[in-house]
């Protein structure tokens, strides 16, 4: 054992095999690495004193939040030579300032757990995501969560007030801050979030809260085409008087692969079409939400927008239809390998952008089976591609790479992205790289260096190693 390893050891490493095991690869079970130690600190200090030891010898590390990312930032390289650094213990709540309309939590608090707290104090976290049982909030600040009240609240980035980080030489820079304005300089916290561990690593943050709704509005739709479900976008936006809170498309492809993993979910209409809207309003105020929900349902059934639809009547029926988006994700994983995207395009284009992306895809590699859903209030899908039944394991990642390919070929006519909300990590560092134009990749690899001139920080994500 070599020196600066006999020192990490202080930090009550890792040894027992089975429990290494769940550090070393994430949700997806795509990619397995292996690490040189693995960490569960307890404070920032702590944080600060492995930060300072692996920098002493240029020693790579990998910080980990809840393992749900889905591009592969948080498992450790394979070579064996990155230190991980859980975050799991850092889980206090650090304050709730209800008046402010804040709280400050330490970066491995479950992403749940804020909701119940801010709940407690009549309060709304609203950043909401499928992974959310499990995800901590350093890793939704460092991969800049989105997911589905994006529309109406923003991404992370929008409900973050200050952040407390470890920088890659092992200082910890307080910006914890619960301003709710402040326009001193340059905005650092802003380059944290969404760094995907590559600056350094987020140990505490201070959050917005919102006022808790008190009443909650959910109908699942069904809608002729996406088209059709961009037109009644607008008009929920403007019916609902901004009170829309999300707005998702799901196709009839997508019931199924919920119902595969949920067998006995029940399709809430009478009958099938090819796209569903799940929709939700919710308001905290004296507004009669059930009315306006009412009347922007019959108008838009007037101007042929919706074709049939249910209202949940409670919040067990709510949960129910949510558990359709919910599990449409849990049967895509069930199926095994297969390819996960998360492109934007502008909403005016979505329609166009899955036309064009059905055709190419159905001429260049027609066994693939797309199962496109997401975020149409965000412009965000995910058009994600299955393999064919049968298709050899070794065949799949290049079958889905070629997929990948035909899917981001369609984004720049539209000025699209090719990541809306789930980052870069490794998965998709060449297709990134590749999209920069020069000025920004100077400046971005500049940025890195006055941050981490060492390159120790998450080598790799992002950035070529
Ligand atoms: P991890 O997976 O542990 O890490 C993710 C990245 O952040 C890694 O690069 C890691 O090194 C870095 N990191 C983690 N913690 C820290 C820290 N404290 N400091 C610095 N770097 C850190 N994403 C969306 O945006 N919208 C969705 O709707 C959505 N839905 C999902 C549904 C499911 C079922 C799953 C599995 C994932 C989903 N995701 C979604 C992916 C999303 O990125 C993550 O769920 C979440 O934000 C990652 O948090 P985590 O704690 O699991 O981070
Ligand atoms: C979702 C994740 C995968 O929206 O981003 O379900
Ligand atoms: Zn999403």
């Amino acid at each position: 054992m070599s020196l600066i390893d006999n020192h990490l050891a202080i930090f009550d490493p890792v040894t027992d095999l089975d429990l290494a095991e769940r550090y070393l690869t994430d949700w997806p079970r795509d990619t397995q690495g292996k690490a040189r130690v693995i960490l569960r600190p307890r404070t920032a200090e702590e944080v600060a004193d492995i930060v300072r030891i692996c920098a002493s010898a240029a020693i790579p590390i990998v910080p980990q939040g809840g393992h749900t990312g889905l591009v592969a930032g948080a498992v450790p390289s394979a070579d064996g030579t990155e230190v991980v650094v859980s975050l799991e213990r850092l889980n206090r709540i650090r304050e709730v300032d209800a008046a402010n309309f804040s709280m400050t939590v330490e970066a491995g608090c479950i992403l749940a757990n804020l909701h119940a707290v801010a709940a407690e104090h009549e309060r709304l976290f609203p950043l909401s995501l499928g992974a959310q049982g499990s995800c901590q909030i350093g890793g939704n600040v460092a991969t800049n969560a989105g997911g589905i009240n994006v529309l109406r609240y923003g991404m992370t980035r929008n409900l973050v007030l200050g952040i407390e980080a470890v920088l890659p030489d092992g200082q910890i820079w307080n910006g914890l801050r619960k301003l709710h304005k402040n326009n001193t300089g340059y905005d650092l916290k802003q380059l944290f979030i969404g760094s995907e561990g590559t600056l350094g690593i987020v140990t505490a943050v201070s959050l917005r809260l919102f006022p808790k709704p008190t009443q909650v509005e959910t109908a699942f739709l069904a809608v002729e085409n996406a088209a059709a479900a961009v037109a009644l976008y607008g008009l929920a936006r403007r019916d609902l008087s901004d009170l829309l809170s999300a707005f998702e498309l799901i196709g009839h492809f997508g019931l199924e692969l919920a119902q595969e993993a949920t067998p006995d979910l029940r399709h809430p209409l009478e009958s099938k079409s090819s796209h569903y809207v799940l929709m939700e309003a919710s308001a905290s105020g004296l507004v009669d939400l059930a009315a306006l929900m009412q009347r922007f349902l019959e108008g838009a059934i007037e101007a042929g927008h919706v074709l049939d639809g249910t209202v949940a009547a409670n919040s067990t029926q709510a949960g129910a239809l949510w558990r359709i988006r919910e599990d449409l994700v849990e049967g895509q994983a069930r199926r095994g390998r297969h390819l996960r995207t998360d492109v934007s395009v502008p909403i005016s284009d979505i329609a166009s952008f899955l036309a064009k992306t059905d055709a190419a895809l159905a001429a260049t590699e027609p066994r693939a089976i797309p199962v496109a859903y997401g975020h149409i209030g965000d412009g965000n899908l995910h058009y994600n591609v299955l393999p064919p039944a049968g298709m050899a394991e070794d065949d799949k990642p290049a079958f889905l790479k070629r997929c990948e390919q035909v899917v981001y070929a369609a984004l720049p006519e539209f000025g699209g992205s090719i990541s809306a909300e789930h980052g870069i990590g490794r998965a998709k560092r060449d297709s990134y790289l590749k999209g920069l134009a020069p000025a920004e990749k100077a400046l971005t690899e500049g940025m890195k260096r006055v941050f981490d001139p060492q390159g120790i920080m998450s080598p790799g994500r992002l950035f070529e190693a």
